[in-house]
């Protein structure tokens, strides 16, 4: 078990080793043992930290808010738009003031480009641990919880095979920081990951290297393909799921909610939809899983997403016992 972890930041989980990955899950799994007892969990008495937002959120929001309450801190919600950064304040002046006031700043900026710049210039300046409640590129926090719960299911995940495959949305122009944090993340714990995707919808490619070197190291595999039936096919676990071609695009714009996603190009790839027909040729006992907010029944049908194969809310759950020991870790630990 890996103990040091108090004052680092949490922005990527490839900053830290798999002792402390698992070391993260062991703690999570011992704090829902005892929300689940409703054993008191003050570990981080009196602390206040800062929760700030440029995008909407119901799942990362609240399971820190909640979580840190249950540790017996104060969380702050802050809306980046009614912060001086709206008058152009920087990330340096903002991270060194908040983090004089407080014990930890969390922030979600998932503007392609510029949000892990941002996160990454505010760890510089920072005197105390800056977390990513996701940006552009990674979103540990949801990586680590999906972690968890398909350990708690399946147990050593070891060449068990998990098909990572976009779907259509038209909700908005999701980033693809929820696939890229599970595509580094799962070969480190053996996994046979397939990542399936339309022509157009890559990944960056220091993204798929950096997978495949981790597969390398922890005896699974990275397979690309633009085969969806593929990716199904034998599927211990499925994860289809939208993410924006953001790759080769070059505005810049917000990812969340401020950009026109339904054009032709999109709207040619409406069959990368999860449906019962595409299920039944995965394993028999296959699971669904989405980070949620699911766009139904255009990324999946009511019948996968409210069926016998979905574990969505287990894994949602998970945001809350993974949230709350990552914050132990970083702000109690020593
Ligand atoms: N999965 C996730 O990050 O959800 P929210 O956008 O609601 O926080």
């Amino acid at each position: 078990m890996q103990s040091i972890f108090r004052g680092r930041h949490f922005i990527n989980l490839e900053d830290f080793t798999k002792e402390e990955v698992d070391t993260m899950l062991e703690v999570s799994l011992d704090l829902k043992k005892k929300f689940a007892m409703g054993v008191p969990t003050p570990y981080l008495l009196h602390q206040s930290m800062f929760l700030m937002f440029f995008e909407q959120s119901t799942r990362t929001r609240n399971s820190m808010e909640a979580g840190f309450a249950q540790l017996g801190g104060h969380a702050g919600f802050l809306d980046s738009s009614s912060m001086q950064i709206a008058h152009g304040e920087s990330a340096k002046d903002t991270a060194i003031i908040l983090s004089r006031f407080g014990h930890a700043i969390a922030c979600r900026y998932c503007n392609w480009g510029y949000g892990n710049k941002y996160l990454t210039e505010m760890a510089k300046w920072s005197s105390k641990p800056i977390m990513n409640l996701q940006c552009d590129l990674y979103h540990p926090f949801q990586a680590l919880a999906d972690l968890m719960t398909m350990r708690e299911k399946i147990g050593d995940l070891k060449r068990v095979k998990v098909s990572i495959i976009w779907a259509y949305a038209e909700s908005h122009k999701k980033p693809i920081s929820v696939p890229v944090s599970q595509v580094l993340l799962f070969p480190r714990y053996g996994m046979d990951v397939v990542l399936a995707h339309p022509q157009g919808w890559e990944l960056p490619d220091w993204v798929i290297a950096q997978a495949k070197a981790n597969a390398e190291k922890y005896g699974g595999s990275v397979t690309v393909t633009d085969n969806e039936a593929e990716a199904y096919a034998g599927a211990h676990i499925v994860i289809p799921k939208n993410w924006g071609n953001w790759v080769n695009d070059q505005t810049g714009v917000a990812a969340a909610g401020a950009v026109a996603v339904v054009d032709d190009k999109l709207k040619a790839q409406r069959f990368w939809k999860c449906t019962e027909a595409k299920m039944v040729t995965a394993d028999k006992n296959v699971m669904y899983m989405h980070a949620l907010p699911a766009d139904r029944n255009n990324e999946v049908e009511d019948s996968v997403i409210d069926g016998p194969h979905s574990i969505v809310y287990d894994e949602a759950e998970n945001r809350l016992h993974t949230a709350k020991a990552v914050m132990t870790l970083l702000m109690g630990g020593r």
